[in-house]
């Protein structure tokens, strides 16, 4: 891949996308952001740019828009792209599901098509371990039996089918599923994090508001999981971790290829040592009360991360006292997410 050749990061605007940003620009590759900003701030842009992570352009377009689109590869000779662009609360995709699957799946669909017209074969695409379901095993392997829980699970498998049959339909494709774990932390100026609409749906988010004082306190759902302290154990890893492997997969694609790769830690954290964990390293005490489970959690999710080593030579490099601490200077730096001015 010619470094001069810019890379497409649909959803750059977005959280994980904003941190692939900064990744990329750290390591010489230009690229361009594509986002309708449904989900994100064109303020990201501003803190992109004091971090010195501008993109090329910034084009506020739909994925579901060919023309868009079209105009856009006809404009850059792009050497692949990242594709962030989605719809991600799964409570909401299960009240409106036509809607996550237009997006997600009809988006990704149109997207490959334009790649296609503008042969640009190389895509690395942000599937996620829901598509495991309630897994029978942990840690998980990537052979592991595939379901779809909700309609934004669906929405990633039928995006993750689409890849295969397109790839061995035409192995000219450079592919990478990449299936993230729990993405949380932000980046260590500060100036990037998570900033969710509205009341958090996710653990870290609903912790670092807590800690902020904008909510009373956190509810954790459920204690009497079969797991070593009765809450959910999840696979925390670092946003900025999480970023890396995004360069890393496209390196890995140098030659055609379909991966499929968890990014995850493979360390187990229930919500309880999540709590604690902040509470000391950021000496602020988290409120919290136990109540029921929250319908369609499972009891426990963990990578087995060692495709990702062995293929993308990446492994997590940030321990959960940073994820917390990084977390926690976001939210305070900006309590009004985007919209503090800094
Ligand atoms: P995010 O909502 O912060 O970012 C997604 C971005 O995509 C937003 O900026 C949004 O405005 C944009 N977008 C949505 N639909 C679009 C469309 N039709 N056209 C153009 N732009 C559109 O979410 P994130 O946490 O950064 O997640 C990025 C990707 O990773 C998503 O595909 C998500 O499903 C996936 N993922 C996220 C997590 C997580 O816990 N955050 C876990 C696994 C997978
Ligand atoms: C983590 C743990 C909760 C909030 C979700 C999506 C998944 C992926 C990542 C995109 C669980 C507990 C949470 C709260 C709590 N997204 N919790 N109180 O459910 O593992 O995964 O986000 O692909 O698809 O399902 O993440 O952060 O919501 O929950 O007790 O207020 O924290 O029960 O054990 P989850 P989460």
């Amino acid at each position: 891949m010619a470094q001069t050749q810019p890379i497409l990061i649909t959803g750059g605007t977005g959280f994980i996308g904003s941190h692939t940003a900064v990744v990329l620009a750290e390591a010489g590759q230009p690229f361009v952001i594509l986002d309708n900003l449904c989900n994100s701030s064109p303020k990201v842009l501003d803190r992109l740019a004091r971090l010195n992570a501008s993109p090329l352009e910034f084009v506020q377009a739909d994925i579901r828009d060919s023309a868009a689109l079209d105009a856009l590869f006809a404009r850059y000779n792009f050497a692949g792209v990242i594709h962030f662009a989605g719809l991600k609360a799964v409570g909401e995709s299960v009240a409106q599901p036509l809607r996550y699957l237009e997006n997600n799946v009809s988006g990704t669909i149109n997207l490959l098509q334009a790649m296609d017209r503008a042969h640009v074969r190389r895509i690395v695409f942000s599937s996620s371990a829901t598509v495991y379901g309630d897994p029978a095993v942990v840690p998980i392997p990537e052979t592991a039996p595939l379901t779809a829980t909700n309609p934004y699970g669906r929405s990633k498998l039928m995006c993750e089918d689409a890849l295969r049959e397109l790839h061995a339909a035409d192995p000219r494709w450079h592919i990478a599923v990449l299936r993230y774990f729990n993405p949380v932390g932000a980046h260590d100026s500060g100036l990037l994090g998570e900033a969710p609409n509205g009341i958090p749906n996710n653990l870290m988010p609903y912790i670092t508001q807590v800690a902020l004082g904008q909510r009373e306190y956190l509810q954790i759902f459920g204690n009497d999981y079969d797991t070593p302290d009765g809450t959910g154990v999840r696979d925390y890893l670092h946003v900025m971790d999480l970023a890396q492997g995004h360069l890393a997969a496209l390196r890995a694609l140098d030659t055609p290829k379909l991966l499929t790769v968890n990014l995850g830690t493979g360390q187990g954290v229930s919500v309880k040592d999540m709590v604690d964990t902040f509470a000391r390293v950021n000496g602020v005490p988290i409120a919290h009360r136990f109540v029921a489970r929250r319908p369609g959690d499972v009891a426990q999710c963990l990578a087995d991360a060692r495709q990702a080593k062995a293929l993308l030579h990446w492994q997590t490099q940030h321990n959960l006292e940073r994820m917390c601490a990084d977390a926690w200077r976001w939210q305070s730096m900006n309590p009004q997410g985007f919209d503090t001015p800094l």
